[in-house]
């Protein structure tokens, strides 16, 4: 075929025919979700927000009859003169129209008459888009099957609110799978500065997303992913919705008038177990699922007891559209999220003339801004420039939490700091590392490992120890305690206290791998129902606000494995004090701490027969290497463990078999054969030099255990 033998393609035609199956593919999924609703579902009305399913189907219908049949396609006939009374929402410039609250009482026209009212509709739309197009028709169009979409949504969210005034709870659709646990929160530091937000002007975006404009955002934090029912059920427990100091006043008074105790739909069942009633009827709440039905008012408690709060919406544009992996999960699939920002228009807008000028401007008062999208958001609706809104006592829709943050100094901010502290450590003379980077992935299984090893007997005999002395611990455990424990890990010696203390009903690890934290946590959750585990990654020796799920409940701290040893004793007593702020008067603290002995056992210790601890000193370059883009050969250097007598500790250290230069990051650090990394400290102490330390930390020494021979101990210490 030559060129000119080619069909000549008209580009409007093309754009034309698209809009027309554009068109086609909404309005069937609105039919499409309404086809499981008998005529009575799709009439009633269970409150003055929601609207009757086959009043949603009318009322997208006129919206695309009004705003572009009338306009646009010649000669169109209205297919009933009252149709615009009963199905106009809220546009004064088009005229009157039935009250909302009223719009159950429209049992005429019936649900077949609305049926027919579509096909009429949609077959003058297929005349209209055989186009070409203009521009007007075009951006009515694409705001008609936006619009149409969100009465998708809105159809769910009616129908649940509906179906849940039913005794029968009937389910709307099968019952979905369960959630995976999703891990523990992790707070992503986010820069912020100047930014610009807003949709750009090209391409489809409501109104109220315009015009792009620069906002400062200060440097905060940003949760990756949502608060869970789990979580939900802490705050519960913990009196959340009883505790004024936690709420906003109006929305006290409201929780007060309308007798909340939980999110809507939920209900607590004689077993004490909570249920929720959802598009699939009445289930077991998730615990792993992410929290729905809040309202705003209690989105903000939640976050005022977790120690954190709300994002603005601007910085949870700027966490949507950030680079490289650094924006958060959860951001429109499974809930909207509450934003601490007041719906108000954006600098610079200005609603449109006539009736469509409308849609969102009017509304620009008392409401507040959600962003995401939810399970019921038509899929490719949502965009991270999206502004939802509601008042703030609503709770009928799909809303949920996540949480936001100042940016403290104090805390973990995993990437930025992980790259000073090594930049710090290897500019340094000698070289160092901080030892709290062995424990990647490969690093926390490693360390497992060694636990195992014949030559490690911190392990064994700590844990043969707590098992002896278990029942006199849990006897100090009060009713109701949270236990916080302090580098975790696997948390296998927890469950010797939990299976001696079942008073304990929550327990907070902290940990700096989230791998060994998601593990143990999921695992403790499967092997002890009835505790809350609320985890938290992190550095436990910055200042961490108290964990969810403790506040309120007599503390147990409990920090085992000898892991204050990795710490001089200047910095175990700082981080002593720390804790003992931390975990509060009247906390208990259950430390486990190795005592000095004998190089000839302590060595093997550190530098075993089969190597397992070269390779956990070396995972720490292979981790350098991953995560900060480093060029280290972890086989050039070599695992030493020496015994420092003068400072009581086991060192160990990486040598560098030849002279090399190696990158991390944009940064060369050069090596001389010989030359050591020092990576770790594992201080061994005199009971009475530990408990001197913990005295001066200002916590009194009120047990002390020792096992026999390799000695290890453990301390109660009392604030
Ligand atoms: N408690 C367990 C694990 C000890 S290994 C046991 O006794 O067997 C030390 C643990 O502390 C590792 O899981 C490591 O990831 C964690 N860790 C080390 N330094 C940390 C820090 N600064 N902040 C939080 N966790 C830390
Ligand atoms: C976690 N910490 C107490 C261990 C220790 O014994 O210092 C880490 C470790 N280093 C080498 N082997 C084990």
């Amino acid at each position: 075929m030559t060129p000119d033998d080619l069909p000549v393609i008209d580009m409007a035609d093309v754009e034309a025919s698209a809009a027309a199956e554009r068109y086609r593919r909404v309005r069937r999924r609105t039919e499409a979700l309404a086809a499981p609703l008998s005529p009575e579902d799709q009439a009633a009305q269970s409150m003055p927000d929601a609207s009757p399913t086959k009043w949603h189907r009318a009322h997208t219908t006129w919206f695309f009859e009004t705003f572009l049949l009338v306009p646009f396609l010649p000669g169109y006939a209205v297919h009933d003169r009252d149709y615009g009374y009963l199905f106009n929402s809220y546009y004064e410039a088009v005229g009157p129209r039935q009250p909302r609250p009223e719009r159950g009482l429209l049992t005429r026209p019936s649900t077949p008459a609305i049926g027919a009212y579509r096909a009429h509709v949609d077959a003058a739309m297929e005349r209209l888009l055989v186009g070409p197009l203009t521009a007007e028709i075009s951006e009515r169009l694409e705001l008609g099957l936006a619009h149409e979409e969100q009465h998708q949504e809105l159809i769910l969210m009616d129908i649940l609110h509906l179906f849940a005034q039913s005794p029968l709870s009937p389910a709307y659709q099968s019952a979905a799978a369960g959630r995976a646990d999703p891990g523990a929160q992790r707070f992503h530091r986010f820069e912020g500065g100047v930014v610009e937000i807003g949709a750009e002007k090209a391409g489809f975006a409501f109104d109220n997303e315009r015009p792009r404009h620069r906002v400062y955002v200060a440097p905060f934090r940003l949760s990756d992913r949502l608060v869970t029912n789990g979580e939900w059920i802490a705050f519960i427990d913990a009196g959340g919705y009883q505790r004024v100091d936690l709420w906003l006043s109006e929305g006290w008074t409201r929780a007060r008038e309308e007798g909340w105790t939980a999110p809507a739909y939920w209900r607590r069942e004689e077993d004490r177990t909570w249920t929720a009633m959802s598009l699939q009827g009445r289930r077991p709440v998730d615990p792993n699922a992410p929290v729905v039905h809040v309202s705003y008012y209690e989105a903000a408690a939640f976050a005022a007891w977790a120690g954190r709060r709300l994002p603005t919406e601007a910085e949870w544009e700027v966490a949507a559209t950030a680079p490289g992996g650094m924006a958060p999960r959860q951001l429109y699939g499974a809930a909207w999220q509450w934003t601490s920002s007041a719906y108000a228009p954006y600098p610079g807008f200005k609603p449109g003339p006539g009736a469509l000028g409308e849609y969102n401007g009017k509304f620009m008062v008392n409401q507040m801004v959600l962003r995401g999208g939810c399970q019921a958001t038509p899929p490719g609706h949502s965009r991270a420039t999206y502004r939802n809104f509601f008042h703030p006592d609503r709770r009928w829709m799909f809303a949920g939490v996540r949480l936001a943050d100042d940016d403290g100094l104090d805390e973990a901010t995993p990437a930025s700091s992980f790259l000073d502290e090594v930049v710090a450590g290897l500019s340094a003379t000698p070289k160092t590392l901080p030892a709290k980077y062995f424990y990647d992935a490969e690093g926390s299984r490693l360390f497992e490992q060694i636990c195992a090893l014949p030559e490690y007997y911190l392990t064994r005999t700590e844990t043969a120890l707590l098992r002896e002395i278990a029942p006199e611990i849990a006897a100090c455990i009060p009713g109701d305690a949270a236990l916080v424990e302090f580098g975790s890990g696997a948390s296998t010696k927890t469950r010797i206290l939990l299976d001696a203390a079942p008073q304990v009903s929550v327990y907070a690890p902290i940990d700096i791998s989230p791998t060994a934290l998601d593990a143990a946590a999921a695992s403790l959750r499967a092997d002890y129902p009835n505790l809350t585990v609320a985890p938290l990654v992190g550095d436990f020796t910055k200042a961490l606000s108290a964990p969810e799920g403790a506040r309120g409940r007599p503390i147990v701290g409990f920090f085992p494995g000898s892991t204050i040893g990795n710490f001089s004793p200047d910095e175990a007593e700082v981080l002593l004090r720390q804790a003992r702020e931390w975990l509060g008067e009247g906390a208990i603290f259950v430390i486990g701490a190795d005592v000095a002995k004998d190089p000839g056992v302590l060595i093997p210790a550190y530098d075993d027969a089969r190597g397992v601890t070269a390779a956990f000193n070396r995972n720490i370059l292979v981790h350098i290497n991953r995560e900060l883009g480093g060029s280290f050969d972890p086989e050039a250097f070599a695992h030493r463990a020496v015994w420092n007598a003068e400072e009581s500790r086991i060192e160990m250290h990486l040598e560098s078999v030849r002279d090399k230069i190696v990158m991390v990051g944009d940064r060369g650090v050069r090596f001389a054969k010989g030359e050591t990394i020092h990576t770790e400290n594992s201080y061994k102490y005199r009971p009475e030099a530990f408990e001197a330390i913990a005295g001066r930390a200002g916590w009194t020494v009120a047990r002390r255990w020792v096992s026999p021979d390799p000695a290890f101990a453990v301390y109660m210490l009392a604030a």
